[in-house]
Parts: C-alpha cells; sequence; structure tokens
C-alpha cells in the first residue's frame, strides 16, 4: 500500500488494511514514494564507512565505552560461528546523533530518510491504532498513547532506534551451510520493539522466513523499491494484550513477527549493509498492558554478569523502556566479547548520558 493513502478520502480504508495485515500477518509493506534513491545513497556512504575508515577513525567513533548509545559498535565476536555476531553497527537515535566525517552525504541522506519516509509511516502505524482504539475503548486509546508520552514534558515523544548494520563478506561461506544449501544470518526471533521498520538491504538474495517457513519476499523483485517493511515486535504484542484487530473479515490479535534471515554462501561471500529503525515507548516509560494496565517489564530478560546484577539490581516490573535498552546493548557489560567496554558500563553511567 502506499503511503498518500493515509489521506482522506481513503484514510479509513487504508487503515484499516494496515491494521489487518499488521495483525494477520503480522507485517506489511508501505511503499514511499522516491524512498529507494535515499536509501541508495545512505547505504552506500555506510557501506564505504564500514569498508574504508581507519581503525582510528573507528575508534575515535566507540562512544558506547562511556556509555553512550550512538556511534560505531565492532562485532560482538568478529570470528564467531554465529555469522550475526560478526556484524559491526552504526547506531543513531531521534537526536544527539553522531556522524563520521568525510562521508558528506551520509547525514543528509539519513536525515531525509527518517524524516521524509521513515518517520511518516511510522506515524501513521500510531494513528491507525489509536484511531482503531479510540473507536472500541477510549480507555485504551488513552493508555495506548501514554505508553509514548514523555511523562515530565507530556509531549508524544516516542523513541527510536536506528542500527545501520554491516555484514562483512564471509571468505569460508561453505563452512556455514545448512542442509538446505542455505546460510543463516539470524535465527528464528522476534524484535522487542513496539513495530521495526526495515528498509530493502543490499545482497539481492536475502530472504525472511516466517514462522511457518514462508518466505517473506521483502527483497522479491515484484515488491516496488520503495516499499518498507514493517513488522509487529514484542511490545506491541504485550501492549495489546487481550485487544484483537476486528473487521469484517474476522479476528486478528496482535502477534510479534517471528523471522529467521538467510541468504546463499555465495551472497554471504559477499559485504552486506542494511538499517533497521526499532521503535519503541518514551524512554521513561514502564511497560503495562492497555486493557488493563497490568506490568509486563518482567518478559524482558537481564543477561548482566551476576555481579553486575547484584550491585545494580533491577527488578522486572520497574523495567523502563531506557532500562531495557541498557539492557539489550550487551557490549556495555558482557564479560565474553573482546569489544566490550572496560571498564564495564554501569547503569547509572548509562542513564547519565542518554
Ligand atoms: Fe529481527
Amino acid at each position: 500500500m502506499l503511503l498518500t493513502d493515509f489521506r482522506s478520502p481513503n484514510l479509513e480504508s487504508a487503515q484499516n488494511e494496515l491494521l489487518e495485515s499488521l495483525s494477520r500477518e503480522g507485517y506489511c509493506f508501505v511503499e514511499s514514494g522516491g524512498s529507494s534513491e535515499v536509501l541508495h545513497i545512505l547505504l552506500s556512504e555506510l557501506s564505504k564507512f564500514f569498508q574504508s575508515a581507519s581503525a582510528e577513525e573507528k575508534n575515535q567513533l566507540q562512544t558506547y565505552r562511556s556509555g553512550f548509545l550512538r556511534g560505531y559498535f565492532p562485532p560482538l565476536d568478529p570470528e564467531g560461528g554465529k555469522l550475526e555476531r560478526r556484524k559491526e553497527r552504526f547506531v543513531f537515535g531521534g537526536e544527539n546523533n553522531l556522524f563520521p566525517g568525510r562521508y558528506p552525504h551520509l547525514k543528509q541522506a539519513f536525515n531525509q530518510l527518517y524524516l521524509r519516509h521513515v518517520r511518516p509511516i511510522a506515524d501513521t502505524v500510531y494513528g491507525s491504532l489509536q484511531a482503531y482504539l479510540e473507536s472500541v475503548n477510549p480507555d485504551w486509546a488513552k493508555r495506548f498513547q501514554q505508553f509514548f508520552l514523555n511523562p515530565y514534558s507530556g509531549e508524544f515523544e516516542p523513541s527510536v532506534l536506528t542500527y545501520a548494520m554491516h555484514y562483512p563478506a564471509v571468505r569460508n561461506a561453505e563452512k556455514f551451510l545448512n542442509q538446505d544449501h542455505t546460510v543463516t544470518i539470524s535465527d528464528p526471533h522476534v524484535d522487542m520493539t513496539t513495530f521495526t521498520i526495515l528498509p530493502r538491504g543490499t545482497g539481492g538474495a536475502t530472504k525472511m522466513f516466517d514462522k511457518s517457513g514462508k518466505i517473506i519476499p521483502i527483497y522479491d523483485t515484484s515488491l516496488s523499491h520503495d516499499a518498507m517493511l514493517i513488522f509487529v515486535g514484542k511490545t506491541l504484542e504485550n501492549l495489546l494484550e487481550g485487544i484483537p484487530y476486528r473487521n469484517r473479515n474476522g479476528t486478528f490479535p496482535f502477534r510479534a513477527f517471528r523471522h529467521t534471515v538467510m541468504n546463499t554462501p555465495e551472497e554471504v561471500a559477499k559485504h552486506r549493509d542494511v538499517i533497521g529503525y526499532f521503535f519503541n515507548g518514551n524512554l521513561y516509560r514502564r511497560y503495562s498492558r492497555v486493557r488493563n494496565a497490568e506490568e509486563f517489564g518482567s518478559i524482558f530478560i537481564d543477561r548482566r554478569p551476576s555481579a553486575m546484577q547484584r550491585a545494580e539490581p533491577l527488578r522486572g516490573m520497574e523495567l523502563t523502556v531506557r532500562d531495557r535498552q541498557y539492557l539489550t546493548e550487551q557490549l556495555f557489560y558482557s564479560d565474553v566479547s573482546p569489544n566490550a567496554a572496560m571498564p564495564p558500563i554501569t547503569l547509572k553511567q548509562f542513564k547519565n548520558v542518554n
């Protein structure tokens, strides 16, 4: 569907189509005209940075070493047996972004893609959900909206983290072969987001599979180059637990989209770049269900080393969106990765700089 469909007089039917697809399938595609040109410039610049920036330049951008969730993140495990752990990342957020120097088009392309294409798509997702909840139960609509409001300013301020991900070329791809001659890039999982927006990456043959093994044609030639994939994450599933989407075609609960990413050995032998936008609630909010205000922060796992867990206990129910962002970034505290921050970043430090 097209982003321009979300205007009157088509607004209502576009919202219906979007919500039916997100609840029924867990994902949908929205086309934003002209986005592919900007995306191409952005991915080319990022790829140049990852492949040609000097170690010193990358080093200067490793602000995670002081607890800042921006800039260059080296691989968790550069020689790892899992390709997912070999990826390099550049992390952006809604504001206070860092941009590597010497890539003049990067900042402009990044801002343009986000402001003209990705954020308007995200806004249509919020708007559609909000309008639907409003029509079934205004209290639910209010509670849903609250998760995205800054409790201090009252402003609508969802958080977003953007990961530019670079998968370095694999030299011995045959060692990673599955029985069916594919190579797994990431194992089956769901995202912890409210929803994720994932534009097309480089590397034409990459495929995404849903839980039944059906191929999601994200990089299929039949799909417009301006289309972006949107899918439901675990947080939205839990926020809307017990509130399915209902229309004349049936009743569909919102479920996090379980996905696996695989590729061919020929494609993983090349460098690959992709950018993902991970949307979440307001940083200061805790997790609670829209239907009954029951807290569900305990679904998120604390993987910190036990000494850190003892030093700064974090009870699941009390988790805020920002606490969870801290818990997700293993390089802040990992005691196994050679690239982890040393000494590890404490939650207190993290909160001071983010
Ligand atoms: Fe994912």
